[in-house]
């Protein structure tokens, strides 16, 4: 395996790396870290590095004559790797002819064929792509009778044995910190069996399901014993979700409560992570415990503010002894005294603040965060669903609306998978009544009555119409348009692009493509604004934002040579799921009691995404009260720092461009 490889491409969205330096051994680095782990600035890095693994592998059985035993996971991690190996099949002639495969686990019950069955994700993945043979594929078998299912699952170890044991053997982190289908719980020393899957995994794979309850309740799946018996593991992680169940594993001591902490007591087992999988490690949360570091202003803001929350002490009575006792000597003796620090990182947070997020016209503006002129600016602020942009900066999107700005809203997205099919339904019923109100004669019952039916029959399998998808879709047109009148944003404001690579009338979307940069060109050369905002969130469980955002900093670097862009700022939000850090923001709005209100009910415009919205991730509280809840957060951490005491506050990062 490569040494880690951190040259991060984009280190205004991720964390950047500030690790100890110098000519520390490894094992010094990695001193609090009880599995061999290395992170890559990025997940298709990483997953590179396990293909050339098991490439090389493949490559010395075959030289040898020998067969390849390899154990595969599935879910949403290995998809680059699987990627990666298909693309070396392709291109550069790697074979699997003497591969054999045994996949780790399977939902139980379920049909091979079934859209979400890990059957059907591994040959659609990997096996239709290589040229493997089909009898040396093994996968647990969803289906198999009940009173089967144990001797199936001997069969399978015995299986494993007889192709003379694992080689090597891959894997991915549930967030219950399961390896396979072995939750919480799990012995060491398990082996194939039928298991019961924990409620978080269940809730994880709901959206794939088309709901929780549609979700097989069991699991068949490989045992720890079994994975463990593999002389080589690796176990993959990728983005922010995992960053917690992470630290667990590799730094706490084993237990069964965290099923992958097994793999400590293995003696050849390697963690590879992307940045934002590792962000909870001790080397990249608060290196400074590791070793000395490399002192930049936000990494010193890092330190201040962990320091002020540690030990609930407000920025400015940090004393030379709480820097030296909490491992930041080294900051102390290269950047201190300690109220030098102090005044310094108090006076960058207080110039995050502002109540002008438009920029405050007729003064001094050399420490604010936004520039006074041009005013009024044009802005745009781009929605990926379109709830987020009164979810994740309903205060903000208000105030410069008050303060005069051209504000224009692009709904990136229809959204229309997130609207229930009842809600559809109740639409239909309600257009049934123009009929008579109006007295118009179009056939409203016969619509309404077909699509009564085909909710009725739908499953996970189906694919909406695109009538009815458009239905869906202008639900939430409606919601949005009425949250912006709202707020008085005019409706020649109000851009619904409807990118393409969303509007598969599925739950999984087309990757994006050149149609959908070329549209976001298209429309901001159409309004040249002087400020963009865009969800920077890249830990939407669906992938969405990640895809928007991409689309946008795409397009933006594509128009670089653009005059326009020259006097254009970008700010990124964060969407539902997670708040910046506070030494990545560059601007804090602060909202009044009664701004918080206003950015409420703008939310509750969006109707169909309340009580029980269809995709809430395993976190229960409503939108609304997420957004509140985060939005005070942030508030009462500036207030512990020393800061004034605000009702509320929302974030942002500039990403800068060149
Ligand atoms: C699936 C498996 C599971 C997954 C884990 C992570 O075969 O073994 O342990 O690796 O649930 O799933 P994703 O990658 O979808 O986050």
């Amino acid at each position: 395996m490569k040494k880690d490889n951190l040259n991060d491409p984009n280190p205004q969205l991720v964390d950047s790396y500030h690790l100890p330096f110098g000519d520390h051994p490894d094992e010094y680095i990695r001193r609090f870290e009880r599995i061999r782990t290395h992170v890559f600035a990025s997940a298709d890095d990483g997953s590179k590095a396990v293909a050339d693994r098991v490439e090389a592998l493949i490559t010395e059985k075959s030289r040898k004559g020998e067969m390849c035993v390899i154990g595969l996971p599935t879910g949403s991690t290995p998809k680059g790797f699987y990627a990666e190996l298909v693309r070396r099949h392709k291109e550069t002639g790697l074979s699997f002819k003497n591969v054999i495969t045994f996949n780790l686990d399977e939902y139980y019950p379920i049909k091979p064929e079934h859209r979400q069955s890990y059957n059907r994700f591994m040959w659609d993945n990997l096996f239709k792509h290589i040229d493997i043979l089909p009898g040396n594929v093994n996968i647990p078998r969803g289906d198999c009778p009940r009173e089967e299912v144990s001797m199936m699952g001997q069969e399978y170890e015995l299986k494993i044995k007889e192709a003379g044991g694992l080689d090597i053997q891959i894997l991915g982190i549930g967030r219950t910190g399961h390896i396979g289908f072995n939750e919480p719980g799990s012995s060491p020393n398990s082996t194939t069996r039928l298991v019961a899957l924990d409620s978080l995994t269940r809730q994880d794979a709901a959206a794939d399901f088309y709901g929780e309850d549609n979700v097989p309740r069991y699991g068949i799946t490989m045992g720890i014993g079994s994975i463990m018996a593999a002389p080589e593991i690796y176990l993959m992680a990728w983005g922010e979700a995992k960053a917690d169940i992470i630290r667990k594993a590799v730094e706490e001591s084993v237990s069964d409560a965290v099923p992958t902490s097994f793999l400590q007591n293995h003696p050849n087992a390697t963690i590879v992570l992307d940045l934002a999988a590792a962000a909870g490690l001790t080397r990249i949360k608060t290196p400074w415990l590791v070793g000395p570091c490399e002192w930049t202003d936000r990494f010193i803001r890092k330190a201040v503010v962990w320091l002020c929350q540690k030990l609930n002490k407000p920025i400015l009575k940090l004393t030379d002894r709480d820097y030296n006792d909490n491992g930041m000597s080294y900051l102390i003796t290269e950047h201190g005294p300690s109220n030098k620090i102090n005044i310094k990182v108090f006076n960058d947070l207080q110039h995050t603040i502002t109540g002008w997020p438009g920029g405050k016209p007729n003064v001094d503006d050399t420490t604010r965060p936004e520039r006074a002129l041009p005013f009024p600016k044009k802005v745009v602020i781009f929605s990926p669903h379109p709830d987020d942009d009164v979810i994740s900066m309903g205060g903000t999107f208000a105030r410069l609306v008050e303060q005069g700005h051209d504000v224009h809203i692009a709904y990136q997205t229809s959204g229309s998978i997130a609207v229930s099919d009842d809600d559809a339904v109740r639409y239909l019923d309600f257009v049934r009544s123009f009929k008579s109100i109006f007295n118009v004669d179009f056939d409203a019952d016969s619509f309404y009555q077909s699509a009564a039916e085909f909710y009725k029959k739908k499953d996970a399998k189906t694919v909406e119409t695109n009538e009815l998808r458009q239905i869906k879709a202008a639900i939430r047109r409606g919601e949005a348009k009425a949250a912006c009148r709202f707020i008085g944003v005019p409706e020649g404001n109000i851009h619904f692009m409807n990118l393409p690579f969303y509007e598969t009338g599925t739950v999984k979307k087309n990757p994006a493509t050149e149609n959908d940069i070329l549209q976001t060109m298209e429309f901001l050369r159409k309004i040249k604004p002087h400020q963009i905002y865009a969800a920077g969130d890249l830990s939407d469980p669906h992938g969405t934002h990640r895809v928007c955002i991409d689309l946008i900093l795409e397009a933006l670097h594509r128009m670089i040579g653009d005059e326009w862009i020259k006097d254009c700022r970008i700010w990124l939000y964060r969407g539902a799921w997670q708040e910046w850090d506070l030494d990545k923001v560059d601007m804090a709005v602060p909202l009044s009691p009664e701004e918080v209100e206003i950015k409420r009910l703008a939310i509750f415009k969006h109707q169909s995404q309340k009580d029980g919205a269809l995709f809430m991730g395993s976190d229960k509280r409503e939108f609304w009260q997420r957004a509140e809840d985060r939005n005070k957060a942030t508030a009462i951490l500036y207030d512990k720092l020393g800061m004034a005491e605000y009702e509320a506050i929302e974030v942002f990062v500039r990403y800068k461009l060149a």
